[in-house]
């Protein structure tokens, strides 16, 4: 096997070894996908700055998010099905989360459930939460979120309409896979082996639980009824009375939106167009990202994620504003590529890439990463979209 340097390498092993149909469930974007390509192509023009001559023996990446250490500013994102990327893909990810020293936010469509990632990990983790049309429902989820010790409510704020994503459509994503599939599925067989072992197969956290659920199928009618297109900020104050707890809201990409957030009282954002899965045609959040924050003056943490590939883009994101970046299709990749030892190499190769890169722009601890690393200036004219500085 060749030897795996960067998220990329995760990349071309994970399209090898994961069924077609899962891959390009992660790997697409709404519509056009313009946003879906713009986020890493935005992150790519962001310049840094080198500098010398600074005494870079020592280098810490540690910090903390939504009030946790970390050892490195990234958390990973909540992320539908990773058990169907990799057999037991939620309790890998977390349970390598908690040895790397970062945050892991497991999603409401997880295969593996709340009380299960509990079971398998002692590290409170973060969970996300879908406003679904039924409330009972989503009360109930809280409950069980707070029984499994939870330390903090990702809401999923952009997901009151599904941003469709053709591939997913051409390939009739579902769990009866068609000819086309069983064949896809017949040339992989070290995921195919995993699967038919695992005890988790089905959507943990809703067969069973959510009213009418009983089995996969009447699982994915649930799933696209119950999107709840009325969910407004009240539902919000309504969630923060029921959990009591950290709420953290992902998918805000506007200013008005943020300043909202911010005089509720919301402590945590995640900058975030949902990686170009939902509004075709939304700005990248790199660009986005700094407005936000003027917008928010401090008031409020920002996390940041869509695009996020390397080191040099964790650091990119920092300089720009945000505390930190969550991992969504990075993780993905290395999970589908090598199961639980991918996510921990992945952290590695992160650190190693964020570390050089704070090293060559001359700065030595996370908090030093801030605006003036980036070049700035006037925006050079073939990069019209992106002002460092508002
Ligand atoms: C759901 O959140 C998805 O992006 O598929």
């Amino acid at each position: 096997m060749t030897t795996i340097t960067c998220v990329e390498d995760f990349k071309t092993l994970y399209r090898r070894r994961v069924p077609r149909m899962f891959y390009d469930y992660a790997e697409s974007g709404s519509y056009t996908e313009s946003t879906f390509r713009l986020n890493e192509q935005a992150l790519q023009d962001l310049r840094i700055r080198q500098r010398v001559g600074v005494d870079i023996s020592r280098i810490d990446t540690a910090t903390t998010l939504a009030g946790e250490p970390a050892s490195l500013p990234i958390a990973f994102a909540p992320v539908g099905m990773l058990g169907i990327q990799h057999a037991a893909g939620e309790i890998c990810v977390a349970r390598a989360a908690e040895r790397c020293g970062v945050p892991f936010t497991l999603s409401t469509m997880s295969i593996c459930s709340l009380e299960q990632v509990a079971q398998e990990t002692r590290k409170p983790f973060w969970f996300q939460l879908y406003m679904v049309k039924d409330r009972g429902f989503v009360r109930d989820l809280i409950q069980r979120a707070k029984a499994a010790r939870c330390s903090a409510l990702v809401i999923t704020m952009d997901l009151s309409m599904l941003g469709q994503r053709h591939k997913d459509v051409k390939n009739g994503l579902s769990i009866r896979p068609g000819l086309r599939h069983l064949l896809n599925i017949a040339s992989k067989p070290r995921w195919a082996a995993q699967m038919a072992r695992t005890p988790y197969k089905t959507f943990g956290n809703v067969v069973g639980h959510a009213k009418g659920v009983e089995d996969l199928n009447s699982l994915l009618t649930w799933a696209a009824e119950m999107v709840d297109p009325s969910l407004t900020w009240q539902d919000i104050e309504w969630v923060r009375n029921e959990w009591g707890g950290k709420i953290i809201l992902k998918g805000i990409m506007d200013s008005e939106d943020a300043r909202i957030a911010a005089n509720m009282g919301i402590e945590t954002l995640v900058v975030s167009n949902h990686g170009g899965r939902q509004l075709d045609g939304a700005g990248s959040t790199i660009e986005w990202l700094p407005r936000i924050a003027e917008a928010t003056d401090g008031r409020v943490e920002l996390l940041m994620d869509s695009g996020i590939r390397s080191g040099m883009d964790i650091f990119r994101a920092r300089a720009q504003g945000a505390s930190g970046v969550m991992l969504g299709r990075a993780m993905v990749y290395a999970l589908g590529a090598m199961g639980e030892p991918g996510i921990d190499r992945l952290v590695e190769i992160l650190t190693k890439e964020l570390t050089t890169t704070m090293g060559l722009a001359g700065v030595t601890r996370d908090a030093d990463i801030t605006r003036s690393t980036l070049a700035t200036g006037a925006p050079s004219p073939e990069l019209p979209h992106l002002r460092v500085a508002n």
